[in-house]
């Protein structure tokens, strides 16, 4: 497509916390972990291949940068790297014992219950469901006055839960969109953060006051969950064939709860499942979403061709089922917004057994790190690692990236689930959203990325929403405020 041949852009360079020249202290470590873990990383974690991190108050870690050494982790020797206490101690806090915490035979049934909802087939189905959030989510915005300013990560989180409930969750959450946003991001924010207690390793049963100050958060969402499985069990759907509403992943969760034998899913399993891709499933596509369009707001000519791309592919035609191959550029634009802002921004794993990666050995017992906020900004494995630009996953260049300094949805048997589905869904939101608005950054404000589970902008991102007229044709340039 011509638009591609736009590149290469302007340079821009969003913000980021610079790399420490040493070591924390101890208490300034604590501090800085607690607060915003990405704040931790020397130099020397951007630069080297291996860094040996010291044995302070969380023990002795490896942070491992070098590609093949994160190959053989995730994959060739995956099954000697478990998920690590500290990340099982956060994430179980907040989705419990569901597919992403569940380790061997336990996780092997769960991911085959819920496969089929994720294979290539099932997710070019979801298309129109997606487009049709992305068109619910423009009704919603179009009621704003041309210079309002808005929360784009609220508004990106909700076109992303309005999603789950038209493709995974039929019968909806019954309880309103925005709601659910709220406290799932209320509750995120609490209890995903590394506490001392849970640096210390402290018993679970003491709670955090972060937890404590989140509990009707994490009350709410529990009874929304009971409410789901309550009415679909009253009202379980029609036989698969028979609808379009047969199927969904509360039907494949609750049929392999029922089954007598085997190995049923417990009602725990069940309904922490149901929480783990509500999580999941939304916070980081939509913060995708909203990184995507921050970057895009300082970088106005990709922005101008990312338009010019949406325009041509959606025309006048909304309903065109539009795929995500028909949009390199709006593609590339979310693929690089994930290398500078992935949103899943931290992988741990603990050796079972001694091992060697990359030439040096692991003791059983010893902590690796691999953090994609720091591998997709290694100097040694990406030119101009701080600058934004999309053309490095356009088609040309896109094979070039290497497969394993790229890890925005992991890699190997625990590869994120969703990966295709939620690339999918980022794009085609995009698109619809280019075609019809822009967004610049509130004035004044300062974006900073924070680690929670998920990589977000802390105190939400405030953008000035500006109408750009409905195109007419299939051409592009469609660009003057109403
Ligand atoms: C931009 C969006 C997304 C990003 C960046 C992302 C990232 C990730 C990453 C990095 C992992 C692997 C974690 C590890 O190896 O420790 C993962 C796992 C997982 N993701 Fe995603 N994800 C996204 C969207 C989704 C969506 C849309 C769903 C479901 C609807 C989903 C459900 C899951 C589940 C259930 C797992 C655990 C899989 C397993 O352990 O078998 N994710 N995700």
């Amino acid at each position: 497509m011509t638009i591609a041949a736009a590149a290469p852009f302007a340079r821009y360079r969003p913000p980021a916390p610079e790399p420490l020249e040493r070591p924390l202290g101890t208490l300034a470590f604590l501090r800085a972990l607690t607060s915003n873990p990405l704040n931790v990383w020397t130099r020397q974690a951007y630069e080297e291949p291996f860094v040996d991190l010291p044995g302070n108050v969380i023990g002795p870690r490896l942070l491992v940068n070098d590609p093949e050494a994160i190959r053989r982790i995730l994959v060739e020797n995956e099954g000697n790297y478990l998920r690590d206490d500290l990340q099982l101690r956060i994430l179980r806090r907040t989705i419990g014992l569901g597919l992403f915490t569940a380790e061997g035979a336990a996780w092997r049934a769960q991911r085959k219950v819920v496969a089929p909802l994720f294979s290539a087939r099932a997710v070019s189905g979801f298309l129109p469901a997606m487009a049709a959030a992305a068109e619910a989510g423009i009704e919603r915005l179009s009621a704003s006055p041309d210079g309002t300013v808005l929360d784009v990560a609220e508004q990106m989180s909700t076109i992303a839960l309005d999603v789950l409930e038209r493709t995974l969750f039929r019968d909806g959450f019954r309880t309103p969109l925005a709601e659910v946003g709220r406290h799932s991001k209320r509750f995120v924010d609490g209890a995903g953060a590394v506490t001392i207690l849970d640096v210390l390793g402290l018993p679970e049963w003491i709670p955090g006051l972060r937890l404590l100050r989140v509990r009707s958060d994490q009350r709410a969402l529990s009874a929304m969950v009971d409410r789901m499985i309550a009415a679909r069990r009253a009202a379980p759907p029609k036989p698969d064939g028979e609808g379009p509403e047969t199927r969904d992943i509360l039907s494949a969760l609750l049929a392999a709860a029922d089954r007598e034998t085997g190995i049923g899913l417990s009602e725990r399993e069940v309904r922490d499942n149901v929480l783990t891709f509500i999580g999941a499933g939304h916070e980081t596509t939509g913060y995708a979403l909203s990184w995507a369009l921050f970057l895009l707001s300082g970088a106005p000519d990709v922005r101008a061709a990312a338009e010019a791309e949406a325009d041509a592919v959606l025309g006048s035609d909304r309903e065109a089922p539009a795929g995500i191959a028909d949009l390199p550029l709006v593609r590339a634009v979310i693929e690089e917004s994930m290398r500078l802002y992935p949103t899943a921004p931290f992988l741990s794993r603990v050796a079972r057994q001694d091992d060697v990666i990359g030439g040096r050995p692991i003791r059983a017992g010893s902590l690796v790190l691999i953090v994609p906020w720091l591998l997709h900004r290694h100097r040694r494995l990406w030119s101009d690692p701080d600058v934004f630009d999309p053309g490095r996953f356009l088609p040309d260049r896109r094979e070039s990236v290497p497969r394993f300094a790229y890890l925005p949805f992991g890699a190997g048997p625990r590869v994120c689930i969703g990966s295709a589905f939620a690339l999918q869904e980022a794009t085609l939101v995009l698109a619809r959203i280019l075609s019809r608005f822009r967004f610049d950054l509130a004035p004044g404000h300062v974006i900073e990325p924070v680690q929670r589970i998920t990589l977000r902008p802390r105190g939400g991102m405030p953008m000035i929403l500006r109408h750009r007229a409905a195109p007419t044709s299939g051409l592009a340039g469609a660009d003057t405020p109403r």
